[in-house]
């Protein structure tokens, strides 16, 4: 990677990993692109352009302008507003990304999509769910992403593009929170247990789903993205967790530090059932063999670091 284009670089994932690449690879290499612009560390810190990436002429264009070698592409819906605006997150999630192959394609560049444990489905193993295993997802985000996986693959094989991607699981940051996740709960518990130390979850106990803390997925993007081409046996959509956890375990984990914290439950059956579709936990053992994935946060560790980074955050705003 020399020269980046970043889709989707305001979101949750975007934002933390464009200024990570800013530091390592100078940020004038980094160019970070989003629908819209805001006055953030994104937009400031680098070059920074509008785009569409449902318009195929404009991210080519984009890509070839900036003589990128390295395309990013993250722009998507993540699952539970892709279970509200289905036809709108197949034309945003496969429009954007088959976009992105075909510049990826005609520009030689490498390639790196975001996949999701939300790729399985129903009938998949439920527990320590392998890297090769039946997927046959019931959302639209599942169907998206195992699309995607297939295209990537389709791509590799027969034009030779570089493809990489993660099956990533919740991802969990004191940045920019993320929109319309499934797994979005352990995200808001944190900021909720800091203001008004209750949280009323819409998962409910006993939902085991896989999650990560931001740092963590940033770093595998980048070692994944630098990782040697011979070794890589799969060419995309790894699996890849760092811990496994359900409400009640967060919550008693929070609890530790906040003493009157109260959890409430109200579950959302949209989105419970998104989850009940997913599995408990997933085996990243081909991402440790074939490129050295490792994560340095489990539940505890993550959870003093989050609520350290916002309890300084809060007093930043209040200050
Ligand atoms: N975090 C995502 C979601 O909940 C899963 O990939 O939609």
């Amino acid at each position: 990677m020399k020269k980046v284009l970043v889709t989707g670089a305001l979101g949750q994932i975007g934002s933390e990993l464009t200024l990570k690449m800013r530091e390592i690879y100078g940020a004038d290499n980094i160019i970070a692109t989003d629908i819209r612009k805001t006055d953030s560390d994104v937009a400031l810190s680098g070059p920074f352009e509008i785009l569409d990436v449902t318009d195929e002429k404009a991210m080519f264009n984009m890509a070839k302008k900036h003589e990128v070698d390295t395309i990013i592409h993250l722009a998507a819906l993540l699952s539970a507003t892709a279970e509200k605006k289905p036809l709108l997150a197949w034309h945003l999630n496969m429009g954007g990304l088959v976009n992105a192959l075909e510049s990826a394609r005609e520009l030689d560049c490498q390639l790196f999509t975001p996949s999701s444990i939300g790729a399985f489905g129903p009938t998949t193993p439920k527990d320590w769910t392998p890297q090769d295993i039946i997927q046959r997802p019931n959302t639209m985000y599942g169907v998206n992403k195992v699309s995607g996986e297939l295209l990537c693959d389709y791509y590799h094989h027969k034009f030779g593009v570089d493809t990489r991607g993660l099956r990533f699981p919740g991802l969990i940051s004191y940045v920019t929170p993320p929109g319309g996740g499934t797994t979005d709960y352990a995200v808001e518990i944190y900021y909720e247990a800091i203001k008004n130390k209750r949280y009323t979850s819409y998962i409910d106990k006993g939902t085991y789903m896989d999650m990560m803390y931001m740092p963590d997925a940033i770093a595998a993007i980048i070692n994944l993205m630098e990782a040697d081409a011979s070794k890589l046996k799969h060419r995309n959509s790894f699996n890849v967790s760092a811990m496994s956890f359900d409400p009640e375990q967060i919550a008693a984990e929070i609890k530790r530090h906040i003493p009157e914290f109260v959890m409430n439950y109200e579950v959302d059956p949209v989105r419970q059932s998104i989850a009940d579709s997913w599995p408990n936990t997933i085996d990243s053992t081909c991402a440790k063999e074939e490129w050295g994935f490792k994560a340095e946060y489990d539940l505890e560790k993550m959870t003093n670091d989050m609520l350290l980074k916002l309890r300084l955050k809060s007093l930043l705003v209040t200050a």
